[in-house]
């Protein structure tokens, strides 16, 4: 039997440990949460779980085979350096780390490259497998250029959650487009990213409402558009809160963020993401653009088109999406379970974390001070 644990029992991998236990050779023994009582909630269904509030403390004492950090954002570094010191198989949440520091600290867990699974599904799933598969086939040839995107329809979260702490989360060019920078730099094989630049704006989501307020106390709740109760918010946990004011003066993130990364071979990629966006208008994917054709594709409807340039021919396939992050969750855990087990390696390691999280790191830094940046 597998031992497994938790440092951060959230949201987001709250499901993706249940998932695990549910194969017969592995079992969830030990929790560290700061909030232990919600955690417990959380995990109420499972018995013989020990719980802590010192991850130290839960490490020397249990006997562990993967640890599962789910933490949020800002201490990602310090538990995967943690974990490290045991040299435990971890399943590490994204962006791996919030500040530049932390990337060189990151370094030392090297050692344990292919034990770290990072958190991206997207690089996992269907849709992403199949266009790496056709662009190694040659079929489309050597890719030139692309034009990735993604505007996000799902995102009040990141204004009326904990996620509008840009202390915390980075701000949302680590938060979100780490994933598509993984999944660009995972298409682009080889060709490595060497410069960013970028821009962020803060146009929707500001205001001047008090700090730290919540829809429940404000006397707007009725009639402001994005208050609670009138919008189709939120899916998820009963435990989150999820009121805090969008156009309050603390309301962190931008609202839109773009940047261009130029590759080692001299193509470059466009990138552009937004929190606008709602309802069907949601779209996330990429052109990837080679002499001899484009081929498009769209995470959210599950559709390849490759047009070719030189021939009157379009080919259009449609991709399975189905499940957490368009299938991309249940490949993760499958691929945690077999590192555990020591049969594989990680398909998302420890360098590909730190790679997407220094391309978000140096596109903010540039967003911020006007600057191109070295990668
Ligand atoms: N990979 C993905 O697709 C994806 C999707 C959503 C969220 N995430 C990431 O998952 C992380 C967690 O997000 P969430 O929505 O689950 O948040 P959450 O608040 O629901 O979960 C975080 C948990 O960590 C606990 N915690 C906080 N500080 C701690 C500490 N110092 N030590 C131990 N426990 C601590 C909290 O009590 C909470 O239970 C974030 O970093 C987020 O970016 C990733």
């Amino acid at each position: 039997m597998y031992n497994i644990a938790m440092i951060g029992a959230g949201r987001r991998v709250a499901p993706l440990a249940k998932q695990l236990i549910q194969s017969d050779d592995f079992q969830l023994t030990a929790i560290c949460d700061t909030d232990v009582e919600l955690a417990q909630k959380r995990f109420a269904e499972i018995e013989n779980v020990n719980y802590y509030q010192d991850a130290k403390e839960m490490l020397e004492k249990e006997k562990l085979d993967g640890v599962f950090i789910g933490t949020r954002c800002s201490t990602h570094t310090q538990y995967a350096l943690l974990v490290g010191e045991y040299g435990i198989p971890m399943f590490l949440e994204k962006p791996v780390c919030t500040k530049e520091e932390d990337l060189e600290k990151l370094q030392t867990l090297l050692p344990m490259n292919h034990k770290v699974v990072v958190s991206f599904p997207l690089r996992m799933c269907r849709m992403t497998q199949c266009v790496k598969e056709i662009i190694d086939s040659g079929r489309i040839g050597k890719i030139e250029h692309i034009q990735a995107y993604n505007n996000v329809n799902y995102a009040r979260g990141y204004y009326h959650k904990w996620y509008r702490d840009e202390e915390e989360t980075g701000g949302l060019l680590l938060q979100k487009a780490t994933h598509d920078f993984d999944y660009i730099n995972y298409l682009l094989g080889d060709n490595k990213p060497m410069r960013v630049c970028a821009i962020k704006s803060k146009q929707i989501f500001k205001g001047d409402m008090p700090e730290g307020l919540r829809c429940k106390d404000c006397e707007k709740r009725e009639t402001c558009p994005e208050g609670v109760n009138n919008i189709n918010i939120i899916e998820g946990d009963p435990y989150e809160i999820k009121d805090f004011c969008c156009f309050a003066k603390d309301t962190g993130n931008e609202d839109s963020s773009s940047a261009i990364i130029l590759y080692e071979s001299g193509m470059h990629v466009a990138y552009s993401q937004d929190f606008i966006v709602r309802r069907g208008a949601g779209k996330r994917g990429a052109r990837l653009i080679s002499y001899d054709a484009t081929l498009e594709f769209d995470f959210n409807t599950g559709e390849i088109k490759i047009y070719y340039h030189n021939e009157d021919r379009i080919e259009t396939c449609h991709i399975g999406t189905s499940g957490m992050h368009f299938g991309g969750d249940d490949l993760l855990v499958k691929n945690f379970a077999d590192v555990v087990r020591g049969k594989d390696v990680s398909y998302t390691d420890l360098v590909s974390g730190i790679l997407s999280a220094k391309m978000c790191l140096m596109a903010k830094k540039s967003a911020e001070r006007f600057l191109f940046c070295d990668i």
